[in-house]
This record gives structure tokens, sequence and C-alpha cells, in this order.
């Protein structure tokens, strides 16, 4: 697989080949010296991420039906179209956002997630079961449709969740939880202009200059897509700015999480995020109504009009 996408992209810079190495290889398997994010990349350790919690290796998933019921939930969160298809709507997995097969610290890690639940979101106004909160990722972030929530995929992720949270405490927000966004605001507004000139700088390369992403195969992304029809929708965390630039912030360029300045990671989300994707599937035909009821806040520019054109149209 390593040798496809590098033989795709013959102008690749020497320092994006290594690091796209090394990340795919974390990201594909993971060993038991891995399992720190810390120690696996030292490039992208913050202060949040050293005392991050290390999850169990792959190779203490126990033998046995309990074993397997975690291994598919690995597998559909690596692999999800492959692995459930009726409930996925476009080319994403799960680990293109939660990286390292959802292990890394600040980048919404499993092991961090599961013990938050229940909790209340103000997203839906209710307390969420931590299969709620599964079942929201499917319809947004990959534009697909909920799974039941005693379905086989829920089950399954769920198991994976669970073990990979093997001795962390419940009840609390674990240091590397989510995407880092306290206190995390730009100096700045966030400029289109200046996102742009990053994006066709460190980002175009490996997602495309329309973000459009490299397959390696049909329904299968060496570097996924960031916006347009085979992208998450306009429902989707990673829509608002402040999900977006801390994601980019401590994760993006691939390999050199943390290099970007705060205000860079906010210019570029701002460019990521002011192009079309599939509609949210909320919309009630009025862009307008739907932006007021779901997305009144300064971190989401659906229905707001950048460079002359009103957002959140959406795409097919
Ligand atoms: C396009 C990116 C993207 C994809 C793909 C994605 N997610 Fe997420 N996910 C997010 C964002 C953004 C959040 C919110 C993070 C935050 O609030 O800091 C999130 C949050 C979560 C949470 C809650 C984390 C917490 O600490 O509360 C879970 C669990 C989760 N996702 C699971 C999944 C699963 C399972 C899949 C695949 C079916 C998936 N995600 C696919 C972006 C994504
Ligand atoms: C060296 C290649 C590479 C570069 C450069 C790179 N990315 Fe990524 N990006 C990836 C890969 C691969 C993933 C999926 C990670 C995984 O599955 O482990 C990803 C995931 C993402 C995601 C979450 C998934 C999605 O489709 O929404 C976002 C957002 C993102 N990158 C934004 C950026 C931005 C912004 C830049 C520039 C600052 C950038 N990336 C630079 C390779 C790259």
């Amino acid at each position: 697989m390593r040798k496809l996408i590098l033989s795709g992209l013959v102008s690749v810079p020497l320092w994006m080949v290594l690091n796209v190495g090394i990340a795919l290889e974390n990201s594909t398997q993971v060993k038991p010296a891995q399992a720190n994010p810390a120690q696996a990349k030292p490039v992208q350790s913050s202060p949040v991420s050293k005392k991050a919690f290390v999850p169990p290796p792959e190779s203490e998933i126990p033998e046995g039906k309990f074993g397997d019921t975690i291994r598919l939930g690995r597998d559909i969160f690596l692999h999800t179209r492959a692995n459930a298809p009726e409930y996925v709507g476009n080319d994403l997995n799960c680990s293109n956002c939660h990286l390292d097969a959802g292990r890394r610290a600040n980048s919404g890690p499993l092991w961090a997630a599961y013990v938050r639940y229940p909790m209340y979101r103000p997203k839906n106004d209710k307390v969420n079961t931590f299969a709620e909160r599964l079942q929201g990722c499917f319809m947004y972030s990959m534009n697909g449709k909920a799974p039941p929530a005693d379905s086989e995929v829920i089950k399954a992720l769920t198991a994976y969740s669970y073990w990979l949270a093997t001795g962390a405490p419940t009840g609390v927000n674990m240091p590397g939880f989510g995407y880092p966004k306290q206190g995390f605001e730009p100096k700045q507004a966030p400029s289109y202009e200046r996102g742009e000139a990053i994006y066709a700088e460190k980002c175009a390369l490996c997602h495309g200059e329309n973000g459009e992403g490299v397959h390696v195969k049909k329904g299968e992304f060496a570097f996924p897509a960031l916006w347009g029809a085979n992208s998450f929708n306009w429902g989707a965390g990673m829509h608002e700015l402040n999900n977006a630039a801390a994601f980019i912030k401590h994760n993006m360029p691939l390999g050199l999480g943390g290099t970007l300045t705060d205000q860079e990671a906010w210019d570029v989300a701002m460019f990521m995020d002011s192009h079309e994707r599939p509609q949210d599937p909320r919309y009630n035909g009025n862009i307008q109504e739907t932006r007021k009821k779901y997305h009144d806040t300064k971190w989401s520019l659906y229905g707001i009009e950048v460079n002359g054109k009103v957002l959140g149209q959406g795409v097919k």
C-alpha cells in the first residue's frame, strides 16, 4: 500500500515521504511499543498528550467471543465502509479523524471517549449514551445512517472502545480527550486567503487541490477528502472551525502535528470549512432556518456568505 501511494505522488519532498511512511505504519498496525502516543511520535507530543493514558496493546485482545467482538470493532473503525456498508455514505474511515485506530491522544481517542458517557450534549439537548454518540458519527461524519443501538456494528464498536479504556477512570475528562479546544481561540479572525496559501503549501499534496483526497482503490482513501461529495457532511463536528482547527493543530500535516502556529491552524480550517459538502441530514428546506436551529454558533459557516456564496447548499 505504501508503495502505491508513493509512486502516485512523484513530486513529494523527502520529509513528507518519510512522514507518510511513519504515519501509515502507526495507523495501520499498532504495536505494543507504539501504544503510548507520546512515545510513538515525539513530534506530536503536547503538554496534554505527555500525561496521556496508555491503552492496552493489540496483542492483549482476549481470545474467544469477546475478543472477536473487539476485533470486529477495530476493523469497523479502520475500514468503515468495508465492514459496515449499510450505514456509511462516504469513503472515510473512523480512524481518519481518530488517529492510530482511536488510540492517539488529542484526536478524539476512544479510551477517553468511552468513560465520558453518558453525557449531556447541547447538539441534541439530552443526555447521550455512548451508543448514541457513535450513531452521531455515522449520520454526520460518515454521511450515512445510524446503526440501531442493538446492532452488531454498535456492539462491536462499544466493545472495542470499552477494551481500549481498560484501567481508565470513569466519568472524567482524561488528558488527551477529544480535540483540545479549551481556551483555543484565534487571535485574529480566521482568514480564507491566508488559509488558501497554507493549504496549497502544506495540505494539497496529500488531500488534493480540490480537497477531493486520493484513493488507493475504489471506496478506499489513501488520503481522505476534506470537502466535496465524498467527505463529512454539514452536520459533522469537523465542519465547525474550532473542532477543525484543534484537530489540524495537533495532527496535521500528517506526522507533523504541532508544527503549524495556532493562527495557521485556524486559517486553514477556515479555508477547508468554506467549501461545500453533503447537506446536513436535518436540513428542512431552508438554509437560514436550519442554521438557526442547529448551527447558531460562531464556529459554523453554514448559512454564512463566503466569497460571494452562501454556504450550506450541499453537494451530492
Ligand atoms: C470527519 C472526521 C470524523 C470521522 C470520520 C469520525 N469522527 Fe468521531 N468525532 C469527530 C469530531 C469532530 C468529534 C468531536 C470531538 C470533540 O468534541 O472534541 C468526534 C467525536 C467522536 C466521539 C466522542 C468523543 C468524546 O470524547 O466525546 C466518538 C466516540 C466518535 N467520534 C466515534 C467515531 C466513530 C465510531 C466513527 C466512525 C463510524 C467516527 N467517530 C468518525 C470527527 C470524526
Ligand atoms: C503527508 C500527507 C498529508 C498532509 C501533508 C496532510 N494530511 Fe491531513 N490527513 C492525511 C491522512 C493520511 C489522514 C487520515 C489519517 C489516518 O487515517 O490515520 C488525514 C486526515 C485529515 C483530516 C481528517 C479527515 C478528513 O478527511 O476530514 C483533516 C481535516 C486533515 N487531514 C486536514 C489536513 C490539513 C488542513 C493539512 C495541511 C495543514 C493536512 N491535512 C496535511 C494526510 C495528510
